[in-house]
């Protein structure tokens, strides 16, 4: 058991000596700022650079930030610190981890199917991930190569649809990717990841203000900004919101289990409120600096489109490191720290399960790592395959596109939902308290509320309105009619979770 647990003893009946050796196999942060580091390296990644602004781009800009801000707010802050907690609480892989507070709380063993789930999702978006890394690779050597310099719009454009008809090419970057984040894994993450944190993280930021400073200067920023933060409500689609609340988790790297391995890691007492806000905020303003950067080059640059989808930033990016002094330079440099945020991203997906097999006993950090590392090769394979099948160099990707809908759109919000619910309705509230050093604390209310609440309903809501308006006849009022469904259901099932639980109290009162 972990320090900390003393005092509540409702403890699982497997909090044996067993439990308690595997609480103490993955080591700890040196400290609460390398977990900070660590969390946002796992959070920064290609979701803010690569996905956040060619989604924001396809989905009409503002109104669609807009969402995904209040997202990030309202279920992502909360789920985090909720995923934080199990792991601080359970010290072990988050199958483990689940499997302890959920036998702590006398609950059925079904829901460690959220630390299941969760390993399966890292895989199937490491399948992607590490595809998409791949290119940005590739676009290191191109940059330092100077095969950029003096290119428009137009040019970039058509050198990467060539790039992406090279499947011998895609698939010896992606490997060369899975091989780097296997040696961080392999090392272990609090040690072989704390070093990248630390160092290169910091790197990243300056390299996407500088970046900032040229799409100001020579981009046509004012029309960039407009489109990032001029809400026009008309563009927003009901596909769009899904899009929007699919990558809140995404970018947190939550519902899946990496942040709550990562909880697992960490010191016993450390604030994790504040700490998850800062790492909210970090990655937060990441995504919007790159847009802020994206944006205006695209605008400036005939032959570029905001809604050119995944290519998006390895399109425009080229344009201004093509165009500006000491591009190379600058230019080498950025896609070297994007692929570091991917990396130590990476990393973060496979963890979880590389612990859980570890635990098994049965292999060690390395193999288990290997293997790890290989499935989610395969389905890179798959991922790049599937481009060629679809005959079309556009870049449409049969299965990247759909690992990245299963998983960002379905799998993370439901996973972090029933963290929610699980974190809110089941865990004893003395020991929530407690995990987040907040006893009394107005604030924990205010998180407890939203976490039992807030955060549940509108995961739902979402997903009730995204399954009416999939399968309801198409009419121009339909993500009304969808809304206002949405709005029915879900205010159905939380007037019965009220209602049972004024029941419950009343007996309770009876009774006493
Ligand atoms: N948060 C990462 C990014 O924005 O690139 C992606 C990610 C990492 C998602 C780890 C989920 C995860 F568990």
């Amino acid at each position: 058991m972990p320090e900390k647990n003393g005092g509540y003893s409702k403890v699982a009946s497997s909090s044996s000596a067993q439990t308690s050796s595997l609480q103490k196999m993955h080591g700890v942060w040196s400290s609460r700022w390398t977990f900070i580091l660590a969390a946002t390296g796992s959070a920064v990644g290609l979701g803010n650079i690569w996905k956040f602004p060619y989604i924001a781009g396809e989905n009409g800009g503002g109104a669609f930030v807009l969402v995904y801000l209040v997202c990030i707010a309202m279920i992502g802050i909360p789920v985090m610190c909720a995923e934080v907690l199990i792991g601080r609480r359970g010290r072990m892989s988050p199958i483990n981890s689940m499997r302890f507070v959920t036998e702590e709380a006398g609950l059925h063993g079904a829901w460690t199917a959220i630390g299941w789930g969760g390993v399966v999702a890292g895989l199937m978006i490491m399948a992607f991930y590490s595809v998409v890394a791949g290119w940005a690779l590739h676009h290191v050597i191109e940059t330092a190569s100077g095969a950029f310099t003096g290119i428009d719009g137009a040019g970039a454009g058509a050198k990467f649809g060539e790039f992406l008809g090279n499947t011998k090419s895609l698939i010896a970057w992606h490997t060369v990717f899975s091989v780097i984040t296997f040696t961080v894994v392999a090392a272990g993450v609090t040690k072989g990841l704390s070093v990248v944190a630390r160092v290169l993280m910091p790197f990243l930021f300056v390299a996407l203000a500088v970046l900032l400073v040229y799409a100001i200067v020579k981009g046509d920023i004012a029309q960039g900004f407009a489109f990032l933060f001029d809400f026009k409500f008309d563009k927003l689609t009901g596909k769009g919101v899904l899009v929007a609340l699919g990558h809140a988790f995404f970018t947190l790297s939550l519902g899946m289990g990496a942040i709550m391995a990562y909880g697992a890691y960490m010191p016993a007492h450390a604030n994790v409120a504040g700490t998850v806000v800062t790492i909210g905020i970090l990655d937060t303003l990441v995504a919007l600096v790159a847009g802020l950067a994206i944006f205006p080059i695209v605008f400036a640059s005939p032959g570029l489109q905001p809604s050119a989808g995944p290519g998006l930033m390895f399109v425009s990016l080229p344009v201004a490191f093509g165009n500006m002094p000491l591009g190379i330079v600058f230019g080498t440099l950025f896609f070297v720290l994007v692929v570091v945020a991917a990396w130590s991203s990476a990393v973060s997906l496979i963890e979880p399960g590389v612990a859980w097999v570890t635990e098994k006993g049965k292999f060690n950090r390395t193999i288990a790592t290997g293997i790890l590392t290989f499935i989610a090769w395969l389905g890179g394979l798959l991922c790049i395959y599937s481009n060629n099948w679809s005959g079309d160099k556009e870049g449409h990707f049969f299965v990247f596109e759909g690992l990245d809908f299963l998983t960002a759109q379905l799998m993370l919000p439901l996973g972090g939902m029933f963290i929610a619910i699980f974190v809110g309705w089941f865990m004893n509230k003395k020991i929530l308290a407690s995990e987040m050093d907040a006893e009394g604390h107005p604030l924990f209310d205010i998180w407890l509320f939203l976490i039992r609440y807030v955060s549940p309903a509108l995961v739902a809501l979402v997903m009730v309105f995204t399954l009416y308006i999939t399968f309801a006849e198409p009419s121009d009022d339909l993500d009304f009619r969808a809304l206002m469904f949405g709005l029915k259901v879900v205010s159905g099932g939380l007037s019965i979770v009220i209602g049972l639980q004024l029941w419950k109290l009343r007996k309770a009162k009876a009774q006493a």
